[in-house]
């Protein structure tokens, strides 16, 4: 009876009722990937969202991935749980600023990352994610490119092409502070572990990984290897998708202090307050929504 039933249930039902889909993402805190109906990397999240026919979709992670799922679904009411979760790496480019550079450049294309708003979309020829990146940069006619805001992927999309990469000087806080001091004394420690390393990480800690992968990527990765321990290069929420898909294998974080404050923002208590009250709604203003789509969409549809 719903007297007894726990917030997991309770929150289930609401979503239920309110024909509402959960989507969380992989570095969200485990309670809240629990609960959802699906977790996964931005890409995923972007891919569900676009797909999805529930009438609400209810964006756990950071408000760059509820700006995407509003984006792709103007018809759909997107709610974020806990408004305040931002991205710092999407503050690290302004559209003004994007604009004047492209320029400089003489319009070669943009491509963005993810991690950005809706208004930095809007200007971008195309978006990419960590999954993708290598296949968007080949895709391109052009054979130069100017990639916003993460310098970190920048460079390793460049090592995957022949074009030219202009760089911007963005970077994730928390995977750029990784050092190469951090991930050889975690190998040292654990030398039969294999080190799997996110993208957003300096190019020097990526030369020491066995495998560069998105978040789902390294779930997919660790599914297809022999190996049975792995160091793990991201936010330390990865820990909870990735154990429990592979419960057989043993997996340690690179760092503790790969953290995410924004990612651990939002509270179980948080989706039942937005469903109960349709609270944290994300909308686009629809100039900048039908370009933005245009810029997500040619990168859903690049194989
Ligand atoms: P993924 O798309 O690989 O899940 O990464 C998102 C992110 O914010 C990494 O810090
Ligand atoms: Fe942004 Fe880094 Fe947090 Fe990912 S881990 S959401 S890139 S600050």
């Amino acid at each position: 009876t719903t007297t007894h039933s726990t917030p997991h249930q309770k929150i289930r039902d609401l979503a239920k009722a309110k024909k509402a889909i959960i989507l969380a993402h992989n570095y969200q805190s485990a309670q809240i990937q629990d609960v959802a109906d699906l977790c996964g990397d931005s890409l995923e999240m972007s891919i569900k969202a676009a797909a999805t026919d529930a009438e609400i979709i209810v964006c756990c992670g950071v408000r760059f991935m509820a700006e995407t799922a509003a984006i792709l679904c103007p018809d759909k009411i997107v709610l974020m749980p806990n408004p305040d979760a931002g991205c710092p790496m999407a503050n690290m480019v302004t559209p003004e600023a994007l604009l004047k550079r492209k320029e400089e450049l003489g319009g070669i294309p943009v491509i963005t990352y993810v991690n950005s708003s809706a208004a930095v979309k809007a200007v971008s020829d195309i978006c990419c994610t960590s999954a993708n990146v290598v296949q968007v940069v080949n895709a391109l006619k052009e054979d130069e490119v100017l990639m916003t805001p993460d310098r970190n992927l920048a460079r390793y999309a460049a090592a995957h092409t022949d074009k030219k990469v202009h760089l911007w000087d963005g970077y994730c806080p928390f995977h750029n502070d990784l050092s190469v001091e951090a991930v050889k004394a975690s190998k040292a420690a654990h030398p039969k572990a294999l080190f799997v390393a996110h993208p957003e990480c300096t190019p020097e800690v990526l030369e020491l990984a066995d495998s560069i992968q998105s978040t789902s990527g390294m779930i997919r990765f660790v599914g297809e290897s022999s190996a049975d321990q792995f160091i793990i290069g991201t936010e330390i929420g990865l820990l909870h998708p990735i154990s429990k898909a592979y419960p057989e294998k043993t997996f340690f974080p690179v760092s503790d202090q790969l953290v995410c404050a924004d990612m651990k923002k939002t509270q179980l208590q948080d989706i039942w307050d937005c469903l109960e009250n349709m609270s944290g709604r994300v909308v686009i203003e629809e100039t900048i929504r039908i370009k933005a789509m245009d810029a997500v969409k040619k990168m859903i549809n690049t194989k």
